[in-house]
């Protein structure tokens, strides 16, 4: 059986698999927990749902960090749902997050997309998941690799200029603010971002750039 080692921190026991997040564990980021331990560590939480849940990597530093009462778990494909199931103290749910997203009310909701920037975040029924409350909202997006190259197509969205990941940031931040009522607080990224989203307006967001260890 093969493992995964999460921040040098957790093993985590890997059933065979092919779908879903097990295409990208080879090349996927070992920093992208590194990520998501940055964002979550100190949150204090009861309650937690991830949509997007792979082969639970981040369900398994949300059971080691956060030992919410109620952890629900999503994920499209059969393997990565049969892998979640291996997993003590969460539920794990074959679902599509276009119709599973905002269907559960917990205080911390994951959403780990496989791709997701500016442009496509309109895409998902984020409406139903703030009716819901959460206290905090985790999301991923994948723009900062190429902002450079897609720089205009943000501006012309966001109708401001967009030269800086920091520009990136606040026009999200706002995006989310003016729609649901939700900005972002805090970033921790590489080569890709996770925003934490809580409710209300920030006054700006702390961006912490994660190295490798
Ligand atoms: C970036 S990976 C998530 C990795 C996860 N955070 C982990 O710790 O392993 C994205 C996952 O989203 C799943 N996915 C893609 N589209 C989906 C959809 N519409 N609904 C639910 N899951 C989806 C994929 O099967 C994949 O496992």
């Amino acid at each position: 059986m093969n493992s995964v080692s999460i921040c040098n921190k957790w093993e985590l026991p890997l059933l065979d698999g092919k779908g879903g997040h097990y295409r990208y564990l080879d090349t996927a980021s070992r920093r992208n927990a590194e990520c998501f331990l940055e964002l979550v560590d100190g949150l204090r939480v009861a309650s937690a749902v991830e949509y997007f849940g792979g082969v639970g990597i981040f369900s398994t530093i949300i059971q080691q960090v956060l030992h919410p009462f109620q952890h629900y778990v999503f994920d499209v494909d059969p393997d990565c749902v049969a892998q979640l199931r291996t997993i003590r103290g969460l539920q794990a749910t074959h679902g599509d997050a276009h119709e599973t997203m905002g269907t559960l009310q917990a205080e911390l909701v994951v959403c780990d997309f496989a791709t997701c920037t500016l442009r496509t975040v309109d895409e998902w029924p984020w409406s139903r998941v703030v009716a819901q409350r959460p206290r905090y909202i985790v999301a991923s997006d994948t723009a900062i690799r190429r902002l450079g190259l897609h720089r205009s197509i943000y501006s012309r969205l966001a109708s401001q200029n967009i030269h800086t990941f920091s520009d990136y940031v606040n026009a999200y931040s706002r995006h989310m603010w003016t729609r649901h009522g939700y900005s972002i607080t805090r970033v921790a990224h590489h080569v890709y971002s996770y925003f934490l989203l809580e409710p209300g307006l920030s006054p700006g967001a702390t961006i912490t750039k994660v190295t490798a260890k």
